[in-house]
């Protein structure tokens, strides 16, 4: 709850509550139709110069599938990121955005979207990047309302979007994949994902073997979810990861020290996994780590010299719970 309570707090922060749409036609000349249409678009906006001279506030009527953003169907990006409203009561995503079979890049990040993801997004199956994270709303009793995905579920949602190298579902409970199934459902049609950003989705599982198949794995963060495992060693294998983040998991067993020599690794942070163990190895000096987290875990042993070869080192977490040598220090060098 606390890290909920940090999360409307730093909603609370977001000036930008209004509606604003970033959208790209992919021709530079218009047919004349979606000219027409994009005409009849902009009078539903309200240009304020005060905001800002590029972005555009929406008419708070806001957007349902009536709304002629979805005739607009030679769209290839579309972000309608940032628009919360603390004073209403939220929204379901509309359907008609699976008109949009054009899209590539999807972004519907940080609204007061709650509720069953809509299976027409499954049917925009040109898209390359999808985001869907940190949508939820309060309601009257201050509880968390959040996106989910029951029906359609994980696997129906990205089975054919094979295209896709990054995906955001951060805050989307996808508690019905229980077991393993969430991690074979992504690594069976997912195979060329970069970034796959699951932070707090109420994950119950462990992560499948299959899951060694993306070597494309750039960016992997899973933090607050109930992995209730040991992390793989294939993790090892991810030859371009730069960040990996897997805190508050629930992870147990030795934390295999190989993935620390993968050269790309810019990011780790293991922090608040009480039962996961293991120790630093010596690092090589054409390492990239820029930021450790070990806090709350089990990590034990000697802080390595050959800690001095990350040149790009400039968080080292250590604090509490760390039985390192030189424990119970938290630098910034
Ligand atoms: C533009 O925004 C400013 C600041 O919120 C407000 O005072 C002003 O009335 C707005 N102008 C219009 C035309 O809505
Ligand atoms: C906002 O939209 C509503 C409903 O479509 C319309 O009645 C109203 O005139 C619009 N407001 C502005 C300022 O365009
Ligand atoms: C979605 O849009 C927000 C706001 O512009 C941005 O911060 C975020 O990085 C975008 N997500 C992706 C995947 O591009
Ligand atoms: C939100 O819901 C409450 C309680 O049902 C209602 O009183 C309020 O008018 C709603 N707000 C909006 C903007 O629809
Ligand atoms: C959009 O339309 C579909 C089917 O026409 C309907 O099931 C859905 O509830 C509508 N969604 C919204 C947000 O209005
Ligand atoms: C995925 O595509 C196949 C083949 O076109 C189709 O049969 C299936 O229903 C699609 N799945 C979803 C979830 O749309
Ligand atoms: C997530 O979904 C599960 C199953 O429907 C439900 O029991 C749980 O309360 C949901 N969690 C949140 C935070 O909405
Ligand atoms: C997802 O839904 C499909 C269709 O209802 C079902 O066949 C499949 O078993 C479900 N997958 C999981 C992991 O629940
Ligand atoms: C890493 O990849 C190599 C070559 O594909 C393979 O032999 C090895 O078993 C893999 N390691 C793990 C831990 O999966
Ligand atoms: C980093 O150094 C190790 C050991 O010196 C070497 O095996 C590896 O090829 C180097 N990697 C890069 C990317 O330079």
């Amino acid at each position: 709850m606390t890290t909920l309570l940090h999360f409307f707090l730093f909603m609370m922060t977001i000036q930008l509550i209004q509606l604003y749409v970033e959208a790209i036609p992919v021709q530079s000349r218009c047919d004349e139709d979606q000219h027409s249409l994009l005409l009849q678009f902009k009078e539903t906006l309200i240009f304020n110069s005060s905001y800002s001279s590029k972005l555009i506030y929406w008419n708070s009527s806001g957007i349902d599938n009536s709304s002629i953003l979805f005739d607009l169907q030679h769209l290839q990006s579309l972000n309608l990121a940032y628009n919360y409203d603390f004073n209403d009561n939220g929204s379901q995503i509309p359907s008609a955005i699976g008109r949009l079979t054009n899209l590539r890049y999807l972004n519907l990040s940080s609204n007061d979207y709650f509720g069953q993801i809509p299976i027409e997004i499954s049917h925009l199956t040109k898209l390359v990047t999808l985001d869907l994270s940190r949508n939820y709303i309060f309601d009257t009793q201050f509880n968390f309302k959040l996106l989910k995905l029951e029906n359609p579920n994980l696997s129906m949602l990205i089975q054919n979007l094979t295209e896709l190298t990054e995906l955001y579902l951060d805050f989307v409970n996808i508690s019905s994949a229980h077991g393993a199934h969430w991690s074979q459902a992504i690594s069976s049609s997912l195979p060329n994902l970069k970034v796959l950003s699951l932070y707090y989705c109420n994950i119950a599982g462990p992560i499948h073997q299959s899951f060694a198949k993306l070597q494309s794995l750039s960016v992997l963060l899973l933090d607050y979810n109930d992995i209730s495992a040991p992390v793989p060693g294939f993790f090892a294998n991810f030859s371009s990861l730069t960040s990996l983040s897997l805190g508050s998991c629930k992870l147990y067993g030795m934390f295999p020290e190989e993935i620390f020599h993968i050269t790309t690794l810019q990011k780790v942070d293991l922090s608040n996994n009480p039962l996961l163990q293991g120790s630093l190895p010596e690092f090589l000096n054409n390492g990239s780590l820029q930021s450790l987290d070990l806090s709350w875990s089990k990590f034990s042993g000697f802080l390595p010299k050959s800690i001095g070869n990350l040149k790009m080192l400039s968080s080292l977490v250590l604090s509490i719970a760390v039985s390192l040598d030189q424990s119970q220090t938290q630098s910034q060098t």
